[in-house]
């Protein structure tokens, strides 16, 4: 393989963004100006979407200030999109753009479904006989991208779950007498990272702390059970909060909070109503309890003015390591985080080939004995790292003290 391959850089970003997504967008455009080989740095507006639209934007002129701000900004400041490459036609098409574009490094900000395409794209390009660097950069407030210890955003949204519903449980237990139950939904289509996330919100050694009971995708839902369990908190506590994942599926596997008419691209049922269905039950199986349903929605993946300062630096880093990667010659691999111990995390490669499409569930040594709760000691063992420090942000409030998002100015490439 020549290891010096000169040529120009294309980065873009796809399916659900994250607090810490454009902090990896910045950590490749800072890398690649860098480096000699790479001539130009362009971006694809709204993922693969761009490539294939030749709708190319030349990073090098957005401003330092832009870049350093995009590392507070949430949503995919390049746009995002959820496709799935199903043709030969469509990969033929990315490889006519790279081709046009004398594209010779690519890097993939996503998940699973966006690995898998980078995982294509490469193995295409490989089979065409066109030399190209492919290195992906993993994002998912999910956390269930396999082969790495954690993806960069999960530890800002759980950080900012476990902060809200810390506040929330002030709220209930001022106003509960053994009588008040709270449900929160949260992300978390496949696994119950996010869930499991939210036992942060308890003080340390303080087990009767919210939140009081945890349901994970893990363990199928046992309506009885769960009643029996808000029962027992309420003769203890003044109020019940519940979190929920929204993928909590039943006995059979079914999703209870999809709705199966709307299917995105990747084939996923749109989610969010679980929260709902425990309230009806919660409603009718306990007489005189009030009950709440606080739905935190898409907040708790843009809630970029509380994110970890630690997964800040992750997103950031895993971007600039992808870079540097494929300019000493590496194609076909992720960056991914390999723990050595709890103060120790490396950035190492993996094969596309082993990250694309898989789903990394919650550990059972993580999920307590009821089905319901989390094993306290040993998650926080492993989250911890993950949630550290916060970002001074007051050097970009407006006038009226509210954050200011980087916009790129997004100029087309001719
Ligand atoms: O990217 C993953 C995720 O955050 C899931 O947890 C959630 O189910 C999904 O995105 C929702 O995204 P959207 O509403 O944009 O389809």
């Amino acid at each position: 393989m020549n290891e010096n391959l000169n040529g120009n850089l294309l980065v873009a970003q796809s399916g659900g963004p994250t607090p810490v997504i454009n902090a990896s967008l910045a950590g490749v455009i800072m890398e690649a100006l860098n480096h000699d080989e790479i001539e130009e740095v362009y971006g694809a507006l709204n993922g693969v979407t761009g490539i294939l639209n030749d709708n190319l934007v030349d990073l090098a002129q957005e401003t330092s200030g832009t870049i350093e701000l995009l590392k507070t900004t949430p949503g995919a400041a390049l746009g995002s999109c959820r496709v799935k490459l199903k043709t030969e036609e469509q990969l033929a098409g990315i490889l006519a753009e790279f081709q046009k574009r004398n594209i010779r490094y690519f890097h993939y900000i996503g998940g699973n479904d966006s690995q898998d395409s980078s995982h294509q794209i490469y193995e295409y390009c490989k089979s065409k006989g066109y030399e190209i660097r492919v290195i992906g950069v993993p994002k998912t407030i999910d956390n269930d991208l396999v082969n790495t210890d954690h993806c960069p955003g999960y530890g800002s949204t759980i950080k900012y779950l476990a902060t809200s519903i810390r506040e929330l449980a002030c709220d209930c237990a001022s106003l509960g007498n053994h009588d008040l139950v709270t449900i929160v939904e949260v992300m978390g289509r496949n696994a119950g990272w996010i869930a499991a996330g939210t036992v942060l919100a308890r003080r340390k050694g303080m087990s009767k702390d919210a939140p009081h009971i945890i349901l994970l995708p893990e363990r199928a839902f046992n309506p009885e059970a769960f009643i029996a369990e808000i029962l027992e908190c309420l003769k203890s506590q003044k109020h019940c909060l519940v979190v929920a994942a929204e993928g909590l599926v039943d006995a059979s596997g079914n999703l209870i909070g999809a709705s199966n008419a709307i299917v995105d691209a990747f084939g996923h049922s749109k989610l969010g109503g679980v929260c709902d269905y425990l309230e009806s039950l919660v409603s009718a199986a306990i007489q005189g309890v009030k009950t709440r349903v606080v739905r935190l929605g898409h907040v708790q993946r843009t809630a970029s003015h509380f994110a970890s300062k630690s997964d800040i630096d992750d997103a950031f880093n895993a971007g600039r390591y992808a870079v540097k990667m494929a300019v000493a010659g590496e194609t076909g691999k992720m960056a991914s985080f390999s723990r050595v111990d709890d103060r120790k995390i490396n950035l190492v490669l993996v094969d596309l080939e082993n990250v694309a499409n898989g789903v990394r569930k919650l550990p059972d040594n993580y999920i307590g004995e009821n089905g319901m709760s989390v094993n306290v000691n040993a998650f926080v063992k492993y989250v911890r790292p993950l949630t550290q420090g916060v970002v001074n942000m007051s050097n970009t409030l407006d006038e009226c003290g509210i954050p200011q998002m980087a916009i790129l100015k997004s100029v087309p490439v001719k």
